[in-house]
């Protein structure tokens, strides 16, 4: 049987230069999607999928990420004496349980790889899984969850992949399929931001990894790539040599929060998807854009 992936990283310790002036005393991933943070949509993501240890990659002003995930005492006691039970309970199942989070710093900006190979200590000899929480996925079923599936039957190295129009896969990391079927196969190479027309597909990664710990000792040999920044990608196509893939075509509709327009996209979308919103959103929506063209 493959190992349980018991423990999850999230890496929160990038600059969000495409968000500043929002970024520059807040961390992006803090930006509100309607009225969570994103940060916290990625949390729930993983703890549905049965992810029992949130490792989270801090860097400088990250601290308001650990006071979101902590109680806030005097709120709790306001909330209380109000009698708002109801943002109360709401409040407490957000939380992870005592001993569930940990935090360490990345202290220098060095890009995904960079972040990753921090959490090692934290993570230790277990595969693990890897949540981008500027990457928002909606649907009915949580992204990880059907990646857990996946590996649960084939073990290894999980990815979740998405189409993507063949024009834009030169922005991407974007891999080869091998055998399987449309949802599930494994995956025969891995190139980061292919030359125009030389892509193996139009399936791109999207935020969301499951990876065996041979990845550390890789990304700690790693040279810095592209923009001075140590690949994730890279030592993924290293760590290919030695152990299979598999690529998740995941359903679901992914939004890149990292970029304005997805976040824009992003809160709209998932106003609409709140019954307590929805109604009163869908008509403002319909003036603005009436008015707007
Ligand atoms: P991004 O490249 O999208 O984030 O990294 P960024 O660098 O913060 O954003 P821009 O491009 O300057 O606007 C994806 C995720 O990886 C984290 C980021 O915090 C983000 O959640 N990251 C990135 C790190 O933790 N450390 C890094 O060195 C780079």
């Amino acid at each position: 049987m493959n190992p349980p992936i018991r423990k999850a990283v999230f890496p929160v310790a990038g600059l969000g230069t495409r968000f500043l002036p929002a970024t520059k005393a807040m961390p992006k991933e803090m930006l509100t999607v309607v009225d969570r943070p994103l940060i916290q949509y990625v949390v729930d993501e993983a703890r549905e999928a049965g992810i029992e240890h949130f490792v989270f990659v801090t860097g400088r002003n990250k601290t308001v990420i650990e006071d979101h995930f902590d109680v806030q005492v005097e709120l709790e006691l306001t909330l209380n004496e109000r009698g708002k039970t109801i943002a109360l309970e709401e409040l407490r199942r957000d939380m992870p349980l005592p001993g569930q989070t940990s935090y360490t710093r990345q202290q220098a900006p060095l890009g995904l790889g960079h972040a990753v190979l921090c959490a090692r200590e934290l993570i230790g000899n277990e595969p693990f899984a890897l949540l981008l929480p500027d990457v928002l996925i909606q649907g009915e079923k949580g992204c990880l969850a059907q990646m857990i599936e996946a590996y649960n039957a084939s073990g290894g190295n999980v990815i979740a992949v998405e189409e993507t129009e063949p024009e834009k896969t030169s922005s991407y990391g974007v891999v080869g399929v091998g055998e399987g079927d449309d949802r599930v196969f494994s995956i025969t190479e891995m190139v980061e931001k292919p030359e125009p027309g030389t892509a193996p597909s139009n399936l791109i990664i999207t935020g969301r990894y499951i990876l065996q710990p041979e990845i550390f000792p890789l990304l700690l040999r790693q040279e810095r790539g592209t923009g001075g920044e140590i690949q994730l990608t890279d030592a993924m196509i290293q760590l290919m040599k030695t152990q299979p893939f598999t690529g998740v075509r995941f359903e679901g509709r992914t939004f890149d929060c990292g970029s304005k327009s997805g976040f824009l996209a992003a809160n709209v979308a998932y106003a609409l998807a709140r019954p307590d919103i929805a109604p009163a959103f869908r008509d403002e929506l319909r003036r603005i854009i009436m008015t707007a063209s």
